[in-house]
């Protein structure tokens, strides 16, 4: 370690020493035998486990309806590790002492009996944690939540609230709901027989540590936050770009589309954390009630402003990396004549007194010529007097990147003069760069939540509110396009960074698309 790293460790703030407070627990997997299980819930498990964070003891239940044996579960899961594990090879040391934890458990969601089967295996466990403090992890299609919450109700595995030494947990996934009204019916099937503050829905965004670290970003640095405001801001943009196409999932995507597989909740999220005031104290409740008054700031849309404010795109067969890619209407499953979109930009402003007049213009879509997450806060220009006066709009306005993913890291863009005898101005960048500055780190966001969860931590979850507010804002969109079929400016060619009508939304103001680089 050289001089300026031990400078750099003794000054580092340890909020928590990276241990939660995490006591023995079960933790039972509804739907054991799907994906989600196979390829996140396990290989983040035995991560956990691998790093010593999991509590000593802990059990894991697969539910699920097919016939199985425990060690026919977990060679199963032995195999999928090696196939998805984040960390390759898979460590048999490791495996050999995390799988005598793992259990099965035969049974239909909609069967008591299985439910007393379930019962009797928790308190078979012996020790009395084990036995009261349990995660359910609702790995089932939401249709499903209430019929397992009225099950675990009824045999006695979950009571509203906590009682001493006891407590329940639920956990859920996307998609939770397709509109406002479903997710206002699926919040009322969980909380029948549990409280709200029992209830964690994942949103995998939040488990990233760029998209964690935005709020420590913003408010342990004096200099930026001071002018993260409509007095320096001209205009913000974030955009989630994915090279991938629907490939599988053409069936899942004709219902959802990017509106609400992606604007609903990870791009939400990621402008709730930029946009927020700050909260009171950094405890789950403040921080959350933040987000969601940033989100009821968000000025309605009605369908007149849906047209001039949102587009929408669907990308037709082109060329990514030198292949020809089909376009989304001849992927499986999707109808020859679809009009769902796989692009949406939108131009939001917020009614509230930081950001009253600064647009922030959102987009995400499939077959982009790149997979970047990014958030550029793009600074006003400078007068224009002196050097702005001579470049015109070739002096660059400053901006500041947040890169969430791939090549983590924060930039800022400003100008600096060319050395020589001339006078020449130019953009020049400052990087900062995760894997430079810490070194490779790739846990997966899923062994983060799981960890938060099992401690009870709700900051990086969704509230109920929150769900709730996000969809109506969907709702408002998805109004403003019935009837609507996607026009030809709206279509885009696989491998290009989405339709014209993307970059004329952003032209009616002068402004233009920044899209994210490839880092050589
Ligand atoms: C999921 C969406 O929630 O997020 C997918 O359903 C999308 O369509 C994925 O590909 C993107 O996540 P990430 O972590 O790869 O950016």
């Amino acid at each position: 370690m050289n001089e300026l790293d031990q400078l750099d460790e003794l000054m580092t703030c340890r909020i928590d020493d990276g241990r939660k407070i995490v006591e023995p627990c079960s933790i039972v997997i509804f739907g054991a035998s799907g994906d989600l299980t196979a390829r996140k819930l396990i290989p983040a498990f035995y991560h956990l486990y691998g790093a010593k964070q999991l509590p000593t003891p802990f059990r894991i239940i697969g539910f699920a309806r097919r016939e199985k044996t425990d060690d026919q579960w977990r060679e199963e899961l032995r195999v999928a590790l090696r196939q998805f594990s984040r960390s390759q090879p898979v460590d048999e040391t490791i495996w050999e002492a995390f799988a005598p934890n793992l259990f099965y458990c035969q049974g239909d969601f909609s069967d008591a009996n299985a439910y007393k089967k379930l019962a009797q295996q928790l308190s078979s466990f012996g020790n009395d944690q084990l036995r009261h403090h349990l995660l359910f992890y609702l790995a089932t299609s939401p249709s499903q939540f209430g019929e397992v919450v009225e099950q675990l109700h009824n045999a006695d595995l979950l009571h509203l609230g906590e009682q001493s030494g006891a407590w329940q947990r639920l956990v859920v996934e996307k998609p939770f709901g397709h509109d406002l009204q479903s997710a206002q019916a699926l919040n009322a099937d969980l909380t029948r027989h549990a409280h709200e503050k029992q209830v964690f829905r994942i949103d995998h965004y939040l488990g990233k540590e760029t998209v964690q670290n935005i709020l420590m970003f913003r408010f342990s640095n004096s200099i930026f936050e001071e002018l993260w405001n409509r007095k320096s801001i001209d205009h913000v943009q974030i955009t989630v770009s994915e090279k991938l196409g629907v490939g599988q999932r053409g069936g899942y995507y004709e219902e959802a589309g990017a509106i609400r597989d992606m604007v609903q909740n990870h791009l939400l999220q990621v402008l709730s954390l930029v946009a927020m005031e700050p909260p009171v104290s950094l405890d789950a409740e403040p921080i959350r009630d933040e987000k969601v008054k940033l989100l009821k700031s968000i000025r309605a849309l009605s369908v007149s402003d849906v047209a001039k404010q949102v587009v929408r795109g669907q990308y037709f067969a082109g060329m990514i990396d030198g292949q020809l890619r089909p376009g989304y209407r001849q992927e499986g499953r999707v109808k020859s004549d679809s009009n769902v979109e796989t692009y949406v930009a939108l131009k939001l402003f917020l009614d509230n007194w930081r950001w009253s007049g600064v647009p922030f213009f959102l987009r995400t879509g499939k077959s982009l010529p790149l997979s970047a997450s990014e958030v550029r806060i793009q600074f006003h220009r400078t007068p224009n007097v002196l050097f702005a006066a001579q470049c015109g709009s070739k002096l660059d306005a400053n901006a500041l990147t947040l890169r969430l993913q791939p090549n983590e890291g924060i930039s800022l863009r400003f100008n600096g003069k060319v050395p020589g005898t001339s006078l020449q101005v130019r953009p020049v960048r400052m990087h900062f760069s995760y894997n430079t500055e810490f070194g490779a780190y790739t846990p997966e966001a899923y062994e983060r939540l799981l960890l938060e969860a099992m401690a009870g931590d709700a900051t990086l979850f969704i509230r109920r509110d929150e769900v709730e507010t996000a969809w109506s804002i969907v709702d408002a969109i998805r109004k403003g396009w019935e009837g609507r079929a996607l026009t030809n400016r709206e279509f885009y060619s696989a491998g290009t960074w989405g339709p014209v009508a993307a970059d004329d939304l952003l032209a009616q103001t002068g402004h233009a698309w920044r899209d994210p680089q490839p880092i050589a």
